[in-house]
């Protein structure tokens, strides 16, 4: 029996991105007559702006659902009580506070996770009163950076809904010309930023280990960053990394940026020196897992 459990769950994990991209699959006629109805005829020529069309239809149907499965490592992550990969009832991290930068913040999936922890009308008495029970400062200004035009309108939208219209600046750009002066209207200084929080994002931006150097300048000595993302499959052995490669084929064309095969660990732990560095693998995924994630923060 718990052989067959196991072939079980090895099947499900193998067969999991194919999911992902069936969904995506089924969003190419609503891709297709978007295209042709906004006139946009050059992504029909343009792959990477097709498939990035494409991602942004998919995102619409799975995002709520990958927050959903997601919830129960990104509220602790972002509440501070998260460590070795583990969630704990009580608060043993620093919770997310002050400048704050979400990158690939799409949609606002996290918003209300933000005005609850403490930013803006949307966070409640009680949040408060737990704030200054652990002389946590609240959230006082949040950049998110979100290049896809679809994605910034929803996440207006969003920000508006959960009360955080007054700490929320939207930077309309991607991570990458976000302190480009040109690029947008305002300006991100180096080590100005208390928190960088990075959900599921990494994976689909370009030259990543650059742009999170980048990143890491902006923070202040003493900020933290806190990682969700999924990253090449290193625990599982050859034929894992192998199927993992082969995966990420036809998942660059269905899931726009994204990339199956990233070291973002090791491009996080290379921008440069950190006080503290807690981001591991959640130790109850399993080594056979084709889209295994880090859990954790870095601080600067
Ligand atoms: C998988 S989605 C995750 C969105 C959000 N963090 C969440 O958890 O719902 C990845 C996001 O990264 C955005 N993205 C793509 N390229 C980017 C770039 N160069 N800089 C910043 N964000 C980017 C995408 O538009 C998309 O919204």
């Amino acid at each position: 029996m718990a052989l067959w459990d196991s072939l079980k769950n090895l099947f499900t994990h193998l067969i999991h991105p194919w999911l992902f991209m069936a969904i995506s699959a089924q969003h190419l006629p609503q891709t297709v007559t978007g295209i042709i109805s906004s006139g946009e005829f050059y992504k029909f020529l343009s792959p990477s702006a097709f498939s990035e069309a494409l991602f942004g239809n998919f995102w619409a149907t799975v995002g709520p659902r990958v927050k959903a499965a997601a919830e129960e490592r990104v509220i602790p992550l972002l509440e501070g009580r998260v460590s070795g990969g583990r969630i704990h009832a009580d608060v043993v991290g620093t919770p997310v506070h002050g400048t704050v930068i979400e990158i690939g913040a799409g949609s606002g999936m996290w918003a209300d996770v933000f005005a609850r922890i403490g930013a803006g009308s949307g966070s409640t008495a009680k949040d408060g009163a737990r704030r200054r029970n652990q002389a946590v400062p609240s959230i006082t200004k949040i950049y998110g950076v979100e290049p896809n035009p679809l994605s910034t309108a929803a996440l207006r939208k969003r920000v508006e809904d959960v009360g955080l219209g007054d700490v929320y600046e939207i930077v309309p750009v991607g991570i990458e010309s976000a302190s480009d002066p040109d690029a947008w209207a305002g300006q991100i200084q180096p080590g100005s930023v208390d928190c960088i929080v990075g959900v599921l994002c990494l994976c689909g931006i370009p030259d990543p280990e650059e742009n999170i150097k980048h990143l890491y300048k902006l923070l202040k000595p003493g900020g933290h960053w806190y990682v969700y993302e999924h990253v090449k499959a290193t625990r599982g052995g050859p034929l894992i990394s192998l199927y993992q490669r082969l995966v990420n084929i036809p998942w660059s064309f269905f899931l726009g940026s994204c990339r199956l095969c990233r070291s973002t660990r090791d491009s996080l732990l290379a921008a440069g020196p950190w006080q503290k560095t807690d981001l591991v693998q959640p130790p109850d995924e399993p080594p056979y897992k084709v889209l295994p994630h880090i859990l954790g923060t870095l601080t600067k």
